[in-house]
């Protein structure tokens, strides 16, 4: 079994951003042969600052590498250190129709928040087939928002295969089950762009204010309150265990138990089940050329896979 999955540089990782998308990442490396690749090539539909583009992927392969990506266990890459992904973008290019592409939602989407249509936004789907296909996937897990990709890269595997002969396998997209939506300090859904994040990998102070800051109602101290409507206890779920939670929740319909002690014993939770991979961080901080040797490596590995694929491709279409 052989799955892919690209992830975007995307700023600094927030703990929404852990439990509702690296966490499933890491998971996945023990089910098969695994290649989790750096989506550089992708993010040039949006015209990243260049020096900002190298410094994104640096950080994403600490920030994954910290959070438990085993090279061991899967093959961890820079998409565009093997850009064979781009030669068979343009093969693909030639059994795509128009047509599919339009109807892209993801493209209408960006088009619709005010990026410029470049035909890179517009082919994007193309791109992702390569990716997909290139390294043979079975499995390709993915938000709901990208099943429509998943479709597009099958139309397209299925006519290469039909004009050319069998080359691609015809993969399956793997949809996980609905990560619940990790609130921010304000309640509403943590987001890079609302302001309202707990950093993973942020100082003591910083995160430990950011708690303090996690909106509740104003009940006083020996009041008792409802667990059920809180964002504290809604983050603690996330971090301790089923009989901490439980403790919490009875506390809470106690009385005598204030946000303020709550967000404490939050705030210590998370510290600590962080502790690792803030470690883990510092280290590998300090040992950039090991870091830079895994992606190096991966690439290798992933290489090899394409120019297996790509061969059979030139062969097939007569170059
Ligand atoms: P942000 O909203 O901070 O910009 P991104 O859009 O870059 O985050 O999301 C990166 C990944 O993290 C996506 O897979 C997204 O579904 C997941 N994610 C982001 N925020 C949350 C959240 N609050 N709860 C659960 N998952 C989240
Ligand atoms: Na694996």
């Amino acid at each position: 079994m052989r799955i892919l999955t690209g992830i975007q540089p995307s700023g600094t990782p927030h703990i929404g951003n852990y439990f509702g998308a690296m966490r499933q990442i890491i998971n996945i490396q023990d089910k098969g042969e695994t290649f989790i690749f750096l989506a550089d090539y992708h993010s040039l539909t949006t015209a990243p600052e260049p020096e900002q583009l190298r410094k994104n992927v640096l950080e994403l392969t600490l920030n994954y590498l910290s959070c438990g990506v085993d090279p061991e266990k899967a093959i961890l890459f820079r998409q565009s250190d093997v850009p064979q992904v781009c030669e068979l973008t343009w093969i693909l290019n030639n059994v795509t129709p128009v047509g599919l592409l339009e109807r892209a939602h993801s493209y209408k989407d960006k088009i619709a928040k005010g990026f410029a249509p470049n035909n890179g936004l517009f082919s994007y789907p193309v791109l992702m087939a390569s990716d997909i296909l290139i390294y043979q996937s079975n499995l390709v897990p993915v938000g709901k928002d990208q099943k429509q990709h998943l479709e597009i890269t099958r139309d397209i595997a299925i006519k290469f295969n039909n004009q050319y002969g069998e080359v691609f396998t015809i993969p399956e997209e793997l949809i996980p089950e609905e990560v619940a939506i990790v609130p921010g300090t304000d309640g509403q859904k943590m987001s890079k762009s609302y302001n309202n994040t707990i950093p993973i990998f942020g100082k003591e102070k910083e995160i430990k204010k950011a708690i303090m800051n996690v909106v509740t109602d104003c009940k006083a101290l020996e009041e008792p309150k409802d667990p059920d409507n809180c964002n504290v206890v809604a983050l603690y779920k996330l971090v301790a265990t089923p009989e901490e939670l439980e403790e919490m929740k009875a506390r809470y319909r106690a009385g005598g138990y204030g946000y303020g002690h709550a967000k404490l014993a939050l705030f210590d939770k998370l510290w600590a089940y962080f502790e690792p991979m803030r470690q883990r961080r510092a280290e590998l901080e300090q040992n950039l050329d090991y870091v830079w040797s895994v992606l190096a490596k991966g690439a290798e590995k992933a290489g090899a896979e394409a120019e297996k694929t790509m061969d059979k491709v030139r062969r097939a279409v007569g170059l």
